[in-house]
């Protein structure tokens, strides 16, 4: 069981997808993670969205002409997902797992992990993540990920790892520190509690 399945139980996605449509609806931008991405790899690339929830992202991407494919655990999230956008591909399946046995077949220009999928995934499998990803993406293709640091930007007690341990799960796989934010929207990042790390992928990745 996932850190995020210990915390939000069984039907948790109605409750994630009303929450997102009550703050778009009062005026927040609640699409930044899709801005960062577009402002990384030019529409029509290949996108996946990992741990995609409801499908917050891969939704907005698509809208923008990117061809989309959403991954996840959570049934009731994917329900909303695919509730949603019903013509995308979602997956069930777990990004620890075998991606490609999972139908997540080919390279991708860019594979995004946002609203705190790493520290949600099941303990002691963060690094085993990161190679799965880093495995399904394209040579030089990117993973963007963003998340807390501090309980202050988790759903959690404590952070369960720091920037300096998901830089090395990246190194392991065969990736490259490109970029690293503060915010979805690119404020330099200068150690705070949030950030938003580009790695691209090598030559050659580690599968
Ligand atoms: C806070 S939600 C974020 C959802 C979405 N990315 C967003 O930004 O709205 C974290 C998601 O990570 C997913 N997750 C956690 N561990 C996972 C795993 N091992 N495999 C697939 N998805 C996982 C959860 O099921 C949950 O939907």
């Amino acid at each position: 069981v996932s850190r995020w399945g210990e915390l939000a139980g069984r039907g948790g996605g109605g409750r994630y997808a009303a929450r997102f449509a009550e703050l778009a609806a009062s005026g927040v931008d609640v699409h930044g993670e899709a801005t960062c991405c577009a402002s990384l790899v030019p529409a029509g690339s290949r996108v996946l969205d990992a741990g995609c929830g409801t499908g917050r992202v891969a939704v907005e991407l698509a809208r923008r002409g990117y061809r989309c494919v959403g991954v996840d655990l959570d049934a009731s999230m994917l329900a909303e997902a695919r509730r949603a956008a019903p013509d995308l591909t979602w997956l069930c399946a777990d990004l620890a797992g075998d991606l490609s046995a999972a139908g997540i077949a080919g390279s991708f220009d860019l594979v995004v992990a946002a609203g705190n999928v790493l520290p949600l995934v099941a303990a002691g499998t963060e690094a085993t993540v990161v190679r799965r990803l880093a495995a399904v993406l394209r040579p030089a293709g990117l993973l963007v990920a963003g998340f807390g640091l501090e309980p202050a930007s988790l759903p959690l007690a404590a952070a369960p790892f720091d920037l300096a341990a998901y830089d090395g799960w990246c190194t392991a796989a065969g990736l490259v520190l490109a970029r690293r934010f503060a915010t979805w929207d690119g404020a330099p990042y200068h150690g705070g509690g949030y950030a938003v790390s580009v790695h691209r992928g090598g030559a050659a990745q580690v599968g």
